[in-house]
């Protein structure tokens, strides 16, 4: 896993911006896996700010949304769906017919989500898939003990989750108790990987997931299984890593590195 520590979360956010942007120049017709919560807004404002100010193309993109709330209408501003056009969508050029969020309100769950693996796969499967992780070390909304081959499924979130999410909501008791979610296994197959995570109370979540076992109890270490994932952190969601040195050595290095 390559470790990209920058000072604050605007660095953060703008290094992710321009891992995501390169494989746009690429590959203009990637399949982008998003996220929602309060980690990649920064990336999704510079990802909007290069495509006013930079031509930056979406017009051929394809998205898959990691998870959303059971029981919300689209139109609720905490859905996912809502947060996604209210904060990238509708600010870029994605065919709307292009963009995929897991349905909270279907009457067959388990359909739904048999179709949404069938997408991902129809459109050649995720290029790059953007997460953040929770304080409990979940990606998505893979809670801890959650198979790490598990496919897109209904599940029941932690209550820690329900805690960490209620600051979106009015009470508590607002917020859902079951979502959809991509299964861990569903992740790993996206061909590249980015995990951000900014802030004091992620370094617990960080350091487990870069540097403890491999284990279902923190999702996010899956990743360690990932051939091309990369995690950006600011200094504070980075200060529980033990490799520190090292991994602003090897950036520090990168520039005169061999070109592969
Ligand atoms: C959201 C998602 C979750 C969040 C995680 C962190 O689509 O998949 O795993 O990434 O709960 O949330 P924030 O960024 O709000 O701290």
């Amino acid at each position: 896993m390559e470790v990209i520590i920058s000072k604050t979360y605007e660095e953060m956010s703008r290094a992710a911006a321009l891992d995501v942007a390169e494989v746009l120049n690429a590959t203009p017709d990637a399949v982008i896996g998003m996220a929602t919560g309060s980690t990649p807004l920064g990336l999704y404002q510079e990802l909007v700010r290069m495509h006013k100010k930079e031509g930056l193309d979406f017009s051929q993109v394809t998205t898959f949304n990691l998870d959303e709330y059971v029981g919300l209408p689209v139109t609720h501003s905490q859905s996912y769906h809502y947060f996604m056009h209210e904060n990238f969508f509708k600010h870029v050029n994605i065919p709307p017919q292009n963009i995929h969020i897991p349905s909270g309100t279907t009457s067959n769950y388990r359909a739904f989500c048999d179709w949404y693996e069938q997408r991902i796969k129809e459109c050649g499967g995720i290029d790059v898939q953007i997460l953040g992780i929770g304080s409990d070390g979940h990606i998505a909304f893979n809670e801890p003990a959650s198979s790490l081959s598990s496919r897109t499924r209904l599940k029941t979130l932690a209550k820690s989750t329900i805690d960490d999410n209620a600051r979106f909501f009015k009470s508590r008791d607002e917020v859902p108790i079951y979502a959809i979610t991509m299964g861990v296994g569903t992740i790993l197959e996206a061909r590249k990987i980015l995990l951000l995570a900014n802030g004091r109370k992620k370094a617990e979540a960080v350091a487990a997931a870069v540097e403890g076992p491999v284990t279902s109890m923190i999702t996010a270490s899956a990743l360690q299984m990932h051939a091309d994932s990369a995690v950006y952190v600011d200094d504070d969601a980075a200060s529980k890593l033990q490799m520190r040195e090292y991994y602003d050595w090897v950036q520090q290095k990168k520039p005169d590195a061999p070109k592969l």
